[in-house]
């Protein structure tokens, strides 16, 4: 099954302390994804094919699932707080244009934390879920950690929310997240945006992170410089293009790994891990772990 490298380094020394480190050279981490067994599992917006996605249910969804691995999406309000919500507007995953009729188009960012604490989260998904809320970053990493549970963190659409990585890393800061035990194993982060990814591997060098896309091959040595995952579609991944990433090193050193996504189905599961990827994420974590053994 999974291994998890055990690698002391000075950055993870160095990042039980200190939130930037502008200037400081990238030294090695353990890329939670480097497999040497059946791909890693990661419950994608939290098991959402279970709970209402990215809510502290979805976490738990996973848990009893006995999936470890959570991936969010996280976002910032009017008032500069985080959120976990996949889309840039409320209406699909929440009551909003019942709450606040006259506030069209209901985005995120144009909402204060309380306002958005008002609305209810779950009955899109089902009636039992009435009353979930909208979590914070806070609450969310709490519910993942009460669960010793693991984090892939997704900045989404990080141009809408200039500055959001340096957020992202004063609460997971705050909140215990940077200390050695949770960089090296527990806290993966990554984005569509090479821009944002970069920024966090420039502010803390020892975090693992992941570029969320499908990057030409020949382009595949810039991004090595600053992430640690290729994570494409798995629409249009090849055994060949898993094999061109895991030939490169990575921005701590080891070989660049593969998570591909929304892998949902036994059939898919099978596939992609037989193109040679190292995670699958998943809505339906359960499928896709008996799936591939
Ligand atoms: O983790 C990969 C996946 O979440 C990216 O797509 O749109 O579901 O955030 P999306
Ligand atoms: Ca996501």
């Amino acid at each position: 099954m999974y291994a998890r490298t055990s690698v002391t380094t000075a950055a993870a020394l160095l990042g039980v302390s200190a939130l930037i480190l502008p200037g400081t050279a990238t030294a090695a981490t353990a890329d939670p994804a480097a497999r040497c067994g059946s791909p890693l599992v990661i419950a994608h917006r939290g098991a959402s094919a279970y709970a209402p996605e990215n809510t502290l249910p979805a976490v738990d969804a996973a848990d009893a699932l006995g999936i470890d691995w959570v991936e969010n999406d996280v976002q910032r309000t009017k008032d500069g707080r985080l959120v976990v919500i996949h889309d840039d507007s409320l209406p699909r995953t929440t009551d909003v244009e019942r709450v606040f009729p006259d506030r069209a188009p209901w985005k995120v960012k144009d909402f204060t934390a309380a306002e958005i604490a008002r609305l209810d989260a779950g009955s899109w998904f089902g009636e039992r879920w009435a009353g979930t809320r909208v979590p914070t970053l806070e609450q969310y990493l709490r519910a993942v950690e009460a669960n010793q549970q693991k984090l892939l963190l997704e900045i989404k659409s990080p141009e809408l929310y200039p500055g959001i990585e340096n957020d992202i890393l004063r609460v997971l800061r705050q909140e215990g997240w940077l200390d050695r035990a949770h960089v090296r194993n527990k806290l993966v982060i990554q984005s569509f945006s090479a821009d944002s990814v970069r920024a966090v591997h420039q502010g803390r060098p020892d975090i693992t992170t992941g570029f969320l896309g499908t990057p030409p091959v020949a382009q595949l040595p810039s991004y090595a410089a600053f992430t640690d995952q290729i994570n494409p579609t798995h629409t249009s991944l090849t055994e060949e293009y898993v094999a061109a990433v895991h030939r490169l090193k990575g921005a701590h050193g080891k070989p660049l790994t593969v998570s591909t996504w929304t892998v949902n189905d036994a059939a898919g599961a099978v596939r992609v891990r037989d193109l040679g990827v190292d995670g699958i994420i998943t809505n339906n974590p359960d499928v896709v772990r008996d799936a591939i053994g």
